[in-house]
């Protein structure tokens, strides 16, 4: 018989956003959305599944755009990731509170916890759900504190409820952003029911939640105590990858020749084989990737499969079956999958580069 908690923690449902064109990620995302983007050789969506699952919330519906056949083969129904996958089309990306609509029918009369699928965060989201369940609200975000407020949606409390929320404000409010996590009641399918397009055309999950507020329902809040991180632009990406680096677990079970020098923390992943190299943690070396007479460190993800030879690469995401042949130094660089980069001549300063997948690059 199934336990108690077990049916209450199953009673949410997920929704996870995994449209949009990630127009600020070109030219890596001209070939796949960039919630497959990965970030310490995860690509960013697995992350925000794993805190649903880890959440007791295995239920999810993913809503896709343009970009479906890739989530699609990538997720597929879910059970390698110890979820059920249901899909949901969002053909034109009208806003956060359009997707919810869409999703309508998949959510049927239930509370759900929805995260956007660009979100990377630590420490998880179970003690924001656990606090969503204690007190069962109307609905509930998770905010953090940040310095440009204007360029999110924000929130203004008091006494422990939210009394005021502004999409992308003119004037300052407060310095509280909305994460792109939040936990709903049924009840947000009648405020988006009450809400029209935004400036940008867009119908807005703040405004839906405004609309709540207005109705003088309870939306409460919970302070993200760690880092938070929305990964639209390639500078977000290099720090949410620092960030995560930083707290992986080392392992070692690739191969590292007696000539390679390895400190801090350090993942070498099966396959993986390192000859004459220094490699400096934090820093993951992706599946039978083969690197020789390098420099790899701090702050670098290398893909599976990767080939790299005569190189210094720091603070860095190699994506998967890229080739370098030196001699070169790259640092806060992008490289896309299956690309070449090829180098002749020595220069001593960095090179900073972002390449989309399959790009061909002699130097
Ligand atoms: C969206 C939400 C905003 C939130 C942000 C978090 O903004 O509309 O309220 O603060 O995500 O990343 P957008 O990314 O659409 O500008």
């Amino acid at each position: 018989m199934e336990s108690p908690v077990f049916k209450e923690r199953n009673e949410l449902k997920g929704l996870l956003l995994s449209g949009g064109t990630g127009t600020r990620l070109r030219p890596l995302t001209y070939s796949g959305p960039k919630q497959l983007l990965p970030v310490a050789n995860k690509p960013i969506l697995f992350y925000a599944i794993e805190n649903l699952r880890q959440a007791g919330i295995t239920d999810l519906g993913v809503i896709v755009g343009e970009n479906a056949r890739h989530v699609k083969e990538r997720l597929k129904d879910g059970h390698e990731l110890g979820v059920q996958i249901s899909y949901i089309t969002q053909k034109q990306p009208l806003g956060l509170a359009h997707a919810v609509k869409t999703a309508s029918s998949f959510l049927q009369n239930q509370s759900f916890v929805m995260i956007l699928g660009d979100t990377l965060l630590d420490q998880g989201i179970c003690s924001f759900v656990d606090h969503y369940r204690a007190v069962n609200p109307v609905a509930a975000v998770l905010v953090s504190r940040v310095k440009e407020p204007e360029h999110y949606g924000v929130v203004r409390v008091e006494n422990q409820r939210v009394v005021q929320l502004i999409e992308k404000p003119k004037s300052f409010i407060s310095d509280l952003a909305l994460t792109g996590i939040y936990a709903f009641s049924p009840r947000i399918h009648e405020a988006i029911e009450s809400i029209t397009p935004s400036a940008r055309g867009e119908l807005e999950i703040t405004d839906a939640l405004q609309w709540l507020v207005t109705q003088n329902e309870e939306v409460i809040f919970q302070i993200h105590p760690g880092w938070w991180k929305d990964t639209g632009r390639p500078a977000d990406l290099l720090e949410a990858n620092r960030l995560l680096l930083h707290d992986q677990k080392p392992c070692l079970e690739g191969y590292a020749d007696p000539f390679t020098r390895v400190t801090g923390n350090v993942r070498i992943e099966r396959g993986a084989r390192i000859t004459h190299s220094t490699l400096i943690g934090p820093l993951v070396i992706g599946r039978n990737a083969h690197i020789e007479d390098a420099v790899i460190g701090p702050y670098t993800t290398i893909g599976h499969e990767a080939n790299i030879k005569r190189a210094e690469l720091a603070d860095s995401i190699l994506l998967d079956r890229c080739q370098i042949d030196g001699p070169i130094r790259l640092s806060r660089s992008l490289i896309g999958r299956e690309t070449v980069i090829h180098k002749t001549k020595y220069e001593a300063g960095w090179i900073h580069l972002i390449l989309g997948d399959t790009s061909r690059c002699d130097l």
